[in-house]
């Protein structure tokens, strides 16, 4: 299986996904929120790309979605839900859909959603999203990057779920190879609390009082939840 790595969600082609699984990876914090909202019981959570769009969906289509998601990392006026993974409790969201619309997250799947599969993948579930591609055709970890910038947590997170994969049969790119060292070299100096923490989106969540959601995230494997993407909707994949 050949593996790739994708930088930011404005570089990310149709090209770079045809016939493969791609992996959506925003670490903070929209794949952990996401990962997080189905392991509590959501039932499925709609990505738009504007904050107008999840209002229409909720008007036009199904009123009794929540409405989740952020621009500059604090929550939509208007909105039940902002983006930290924290507020995706089972009381909140269990059985319930919820709109989504993140600034670099949802915008980097809307942009995969033609791969074969579109899973969502964060530190908190890398074992469980590796094991679900273990037999692919070809896979790309499609990091989100912030505002069209590289981010060190996407690609450390790339690595983890890198880590995971059995080794045999993979051709992996030189960026794979990259993310994959990162993540261990990461893991063996400073770990992943203090990496995320001095990241450029880790300090501005620490500067808005989000410091509890840079801990949550770096949890490697605490949920056996794989999200996969189909029809619009983010829901549980179904070999689970
Ligand atoms: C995004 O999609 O840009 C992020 O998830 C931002 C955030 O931390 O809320």
């Amino acid at each position: 299986m050949l593996v790739d790595v994708t930088l930011t969600a404005d570089t990310v082609e149709g090209r770079d996904v045809d016939g493969r699984t791609a992996i959506v990876i925003d670490v903070l914090r929209a794949s952990s929120t996401v990962v997080t909202a189905l392991a509590n019981g959501c039932r499925e959570v709609i990505p738009v790309a504007t904050p107008e769009e999840a209002f229409a969906f909720k008007r036009e289509r199904v009123a009794g979605y929540l409405l989740g998601g952020e621009r500059g990392a604090v929550k939509i006026p208007g909105f039940d839900l902002g983006n930290s993974p924290s507020e995706y409790t089972g009381e909140l969201v269990g059985g319930r859909g919820v709109v989504l619309t993140t600034t670099n997250g949802t915008k980097t799947l809307l942009r995969v959603s033609g791969a074969e599969r579109v899973l969502v993948g964060c530190f908190l579930n890398a074992a469980a999203v590796a094991r679900s591609v273990a037999a692919g055709p070809g896979l790309v970890l499609a990091c989100a990057g912030t505002k069209g910038r590289f981010s060190l947590e996407d690609f450390a997170a790339a690595g983890a779920i890198l880590a995971e994969l059995p080794g045999d049969g993979l051709e992996i790119s030189d960026l794979a190879m990259a993310a994959l060292a990162t993540y261990r070299q990461l893991l063996d100096s400073q770990g992943l609390v203090d990496t995320l923490s001095r990241t450029g989106h880790g300090k501005d969540l620490a500067r808005l009082g989000f410091a509890e959601d840079i801990i949550y995230c770096a949890k490697v494997n605490m949920w056996d939840v794989v999200p996969e993407y189909r029809a619009g909707a983010i829901r549980k994949a179904s070999q689970e």
